[in-house]
């Protein structure tokens, strides 16, 4: 018997908010836990000076972000919550700057897939009693916003997201409505595994919600289990009229399951399975906005044990199959095994929007629906290309050199367009590219290094007034010289100005000239040190040694 440990954020469900206020303990018999490898998952305990690893094996960091705030929230304001969670007692807030961004290394890598998350508590903490509007990017895409419809609630969001880079920026965007904050950060690697999308789809996917059914006993909590591999935490829905629950004692051997989603054993031993074989498991969610296309997870695992072993289950899954001006809805039969997972994707197309979803057995089936948990995600599509991947790394290394500390050099540098960095300018291809840049008046100190060169599409580069020294690297001569690179050196006094250095050949040959006359001094002391000792033996006891 092993004892599971699970952390338990409580959320009351308002809208699309949720309110926090719980932790415990659960323990069940026979269960195996799957173990999680947490290296390459980033927590992120925004306002907190120093890291920690929590009760759960988690590691957090503390949040050394160069720009906003960190405030505390006072326990009074989640008076009904006595055991709120640690991670949602600080926050950073970002009073200066329109995009405010944590830049997340993707641990895993490039071209892979990964869940970004944050969970948002206002808390009262600036005694305005005013929770902000805010935008929430991923690079350059908008993905959703952070709204709170009452101020004592929590938010939190979370996006699959395919990264073509190494870092992964979320960014806070404020709107004028308020000072943008962020509680927690997490980025937890999706891994190999082809789940939720396809691996060339460069589509984000906005979690709209994620329940896990028959889990009465925290109606209206949101659980998280400690053998998740991706840290996602399940709503845990009532029972809707029709239903009844379902739970099985026996264990269940992740290692040994074929487990795509890698579904935590408390999301597979309980269920819900509709009342009678006429009766229909329902999701009574409405998503309306049809200008978006959505995508339905449906996770069965028929743990029922069979009197008969040619009971079949057989189902009828059926999206808007209910309800007035629905003219469109999305039709599935499946047929479920004993002890075999099953997640059934869904695609509702743009133009329908989602209105229910019924889950009904077929006349043919022997058993009634049933259903373990749901996620439903809306598809952001990617309107905008981030700035070519040479121009970034050669801006983020002037950036990292000159320590150039600027509240708007964050994120992107050219899109999206409202937010391209100060002193740059950008063309408008597919992807941008750095066009000019201007960099005067910036106390910068050191030599020009080559890989200004680097930002292969410059046309200007404005350096004057710094404190610039050494010489003009090569290839920025060059350019300057064939009049593809308008380079400004003016007010750096350091600087030999083009022409007037030294060329490296006469260097070369000015050190071979130095080289020459040493080696040639060495070889006339040798010899005249060697006349001497000839000398001093001819003379005998003359010289002491
Ligand atoms: C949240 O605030 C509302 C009123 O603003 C109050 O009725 C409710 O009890 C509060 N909830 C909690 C959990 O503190
Ligand atoms: C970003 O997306 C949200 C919806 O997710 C939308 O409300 C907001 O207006 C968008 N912001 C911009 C600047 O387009
Ligand atoms: C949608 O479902 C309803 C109810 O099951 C059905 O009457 C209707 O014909 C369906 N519409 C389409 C386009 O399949
Ligand atoms: C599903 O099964 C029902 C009853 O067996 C049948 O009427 C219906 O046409 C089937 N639908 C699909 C999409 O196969
Ligand atoms: C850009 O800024 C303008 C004016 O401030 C605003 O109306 C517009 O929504 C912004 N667009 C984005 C994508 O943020
Ligand atoms: C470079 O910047 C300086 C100071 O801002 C300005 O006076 C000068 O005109 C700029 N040079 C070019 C070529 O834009």
């Amino acid at each position: 018997m092993e004892r599971a440990l699970q952390w338990i954020v409580v959320v009351a469900v308002c809208a699309s908010s949720s309110i926090i206020h719980a932790a415990g303990i659960d323990e069940a018999p026979h269960r195996k836990l799957a173990s999680v490898d947490y290296s390459d998952v980033i927590s992120i305990d925004c306002g907190v000076e120093e890291g920690y690893i929590d009760r759960t094996r988690i590691q957090y960091e503390d949040d050394d972000n160069e720009f906003g705030e960190i405030h505390s929230i006072s326990d009074n304001s989640f008076q009904n919550q006595p055991q709120i969670n640690k991670q949602l007692m600080s926050l950073r807030s970002f009073p200066e700057g329109k995009r405010n961004c944590y830049s997340l290394k993707a641990k895993q890598g490039k071209n892979k897939r990964y869940i970004v998350r944050g969970y948002f508590a206002y808390g009262n903490y600036d005694n305005k009693n005013k929770p902000p509007t805010f935008d929430l990017y991923i690079d350059v895409t908008n993905f959703t916003f952070i709204r709170f419809t009452v101020a004592n609630t929590t938010r939190r969001v979370e996006a699959i997201y395919f990264t073509l880079t190494d870092t992964i920026d979320l960014c806070l965007v404020n709107t004028e409505q308020g000072v943008p904050f962020i509680s927690l950060l997490e980025l937890w690697p999706l891994g190999t595994a082809s789940v939720y999308q396809d691996l060339l789809n460069f589509q984000t996917l906005d979690l709209l919600t994620r329940v896990t059914l028959g889990v009465s006993s925290a109606d209206d909590q949101l659980l998280r289990y400690m053998d998740d591999n991706y840290g996602r935490s399940w709503l845990a829905r009532e029972l809707t009229r029709n239903e009844k629950e379902m739970k099985t004692t026996l264990g269940i051997d992740l290692d040994t399951l074929n487990n795509p989603y890698k579904l935590p054993t408390e999301v597979l031993n309980t269920a819900v399975s509709a009342l009678r074989l006429s009766d229909s498991v329902n999701i009574w969610r409405s998503y309306s906005d049809t200008s978006f296309e959505y995508k339905v997870y449906l996770h069965f695992f028929d743990f029922e044990e069979r009197v008969d072993s040619s009971e079949k289950r057989i189902m009828n899954v059926i999206v808007n199959g209910f309800g007035e001006g629905v003219h469109e809805n999305v039709t599935r039969n499946i047929s479920l095994s004993y002890n075999q997972l099953l997640t059934l994707q869904l695609t509702v197309e743009v133009g329908m929007g989602i209105n229910n979803i019924f889950i009904k057995a077929t006349p043919d089936s022997h058993l009634p629906a049933m259903l373990n948990a749901y996620e439903i995600y809306r598809v952001i599509p990617q309107s905008v290309s981030a700035t070519h991947q040479d121009d970034v790394d050669a801006i983020k290394r002037i950036k990292d050199i000159y320590k150039i500390s600027r509240i708007n050099w964050q994120g992107d540098p050219c899109k999206p367009t409202n937010f391209t960095w100060d002193g740059l300018t950008c063309n408008a291809m597919n992807p941008p590219r750095i066009i000019s840049l201007d960099l005067s008046n910036n106390q910068m100190v050191g030599e020009v290094p080559e890989f200004f060169a680097k930002l292969s599409q410059l046309k200007i580069l404005n350096l004057s007034r710094n404190s610039l020294t050494g010489s003009i690297p090569d290839a920025l001569i060059a350019k300057s010289k064939s009049n593809s690179l308008q380079l400004s050196l003016d007010g750096n006094i350091g600087i030999c100005q083009i022409g007037s250095c030294k060329k490296k050949k006469n260097i070369v040959a000015l050190v071979a000239t130095i080289i020459a006359s040493i080696v040639g001094s060495i070889i006339i002391v040798g010899i005249v040190m060697a006349i001497r000792r000839s000398l001093r033996k001819n003379e005998g006891e003359f010289f002491c040694e």
